[in-house]
């Protein structure tokens, strides 16, 4: 393996093998309230919402993970398997490598299994002219949201992995332009990769025409973390240091969904492993809680593996509806959020909380 296959399964390995998480989790910051009388049986509590007009058993995105060497075809088909028969959202990894390569069938394998809101996924420093890389345009947008039955396009914002990596494209001029040309067309949601969107940019991505946003904040995978690794096995000390430098940048996920409200839906992402963790998504103010890390280790093993992670995580989810008096997702999204320690500290330096 070479170039950006490798590259995928260097991700893979690196996020399953080393320690790349944050080193606060400030999901942890946040608190529900406990209502000691739910007056609604817990059977009976319905997880259900629509997300840009699909409808989802519950507000839970898998967000992009992979595509592009052979070993994605098992993760993204096992997703898709689990996704389709939980009815959630699915999104796959950046679809870079089958635009540039050709490589479609780690991709395909989600199409037409019956995943009721998919996700593709180009990057925005692919979307403007790299050091001797064309740029992706509409055209080419179309076809990797056709390849994979695509209901909507994420355009994922990376520039710290970029930054921190031997290879990154590091051009950033223009990409806003690049983004709306891309939202006249097709609709795309921005999507950023571990290190979260503040508002500035949440409305200067707005008056792009993007539909919405994952937010994906600083809490969970670190890609600055991922690249130091990578640098070390490339023998690129330089990169290293800067990635190790810039491992806990960014904002927290839970102070960007407050940051990011700016009358767009939301997905919150970043750090968020359980159930409970997604609820205090939705009461911050995100229409759907997005998760990569926190399933890639049983995707790797099969479908059923994954999708009993992912069924763990809604009965969690219906728990803390549950337990804070929760009749559904609109009533979940009503309730107080008790911001503490960093988080509190964040939120009200930002005058978010
Ligand atoms: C192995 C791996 C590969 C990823 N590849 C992509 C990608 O190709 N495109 C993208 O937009 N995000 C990618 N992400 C970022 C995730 O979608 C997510 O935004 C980020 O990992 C934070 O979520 P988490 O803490 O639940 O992992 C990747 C994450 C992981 C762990």
């Amino acid at each position: 393996m070479k170039g950006i296959e490798k590259r995928k399964a260097d991700h893979i390995q690196v996020s399953l093998e080393e320690d790349v998480s944050s080193g606060h989790n400030f999901w942890d910051d946040l608190h529900l309230v406990h209502d000691s009388l739910p007056e609604v049986d817990l059977e009976e509590i319905d997880t259900a919402t629509v997300l840009f007009g699909k409808k989802l058993s519950a507000p839970l995105m898998i967000t992009a993970i992979t595509g592009g060497y052979a070993e994605a075809e098992k993760v993204n088909r096992n997703l898709a398997k689990a996704c389709a028969a939980l009815g959630i959202a699915l999104g796959v990894g950046s679809q870079r490598a089958a635009m540039e390569r050709g490589d479609r069938s780690s991709y395909e394998v989600i199409r037409d299994v019956g995943v009721p809101l998919v996700v593709g996924n180009l990057g925005a420093p692919q979307l403007i002219p790299q050091a001797h890389k064309e740029a992706f345009g509409v055209e080419q947008a179309r076809q990797a949201m056709e390849m994979v039955g695509a209901d909507i396009m994420a355009v994922h914002l990376n520039y710290l992995q970029e930054a921190a990596q031997p290879e990154g494209d590091t051009r950033a001029r223009g990409c806003l332009d690049a983004i709306k040309a891309l939202a006249r067309e097709i609709p795309c949601i921005a999507k950023e990769t571990g290190a979260g969107i503040s508002r500035e940019t949440a409305l200067r991505l707005k008056g792009t025409g993007v539909v919405g946003f994952d937010i994906s904040g600083t809490s969970g995978t670190s890609f600055s973390k991922v690249e130091a690794y990578r640098s070390r096995q490339m023998k690129n000390a330089r990169r290293e240091a800067i990635g190790r430098t810039f491992g806990e940048w960014g904002i927290p996920a839970p102070i960007s969904v407050r940051m990011a409200q700016v009358g767009l839906p939301l997905i919150a992402s970043g750090g968020i492993a359980n159930g409970l963790q997604a609820a205090k998504s939705i009461a911050t103010g995100a229409q759907c809680a997005g998760m990569a890390r926190a399933v890639l280790r049983d995707a790797m093993i099969s479908a059923e593996a994954a999708e009993e992670r992912i069924r763990t995580i809604i009965e969690e989810l219906r728990v803390a509806m549950f337990l804070t008096g929760s009749s559904n997702v609109q009533q979940l999204a009503g309730k107080r959020v008790i911001f503490t320690g960093l988080a509190r500290e964040w939120g009200l330096e930002l005058g978010v909380i």
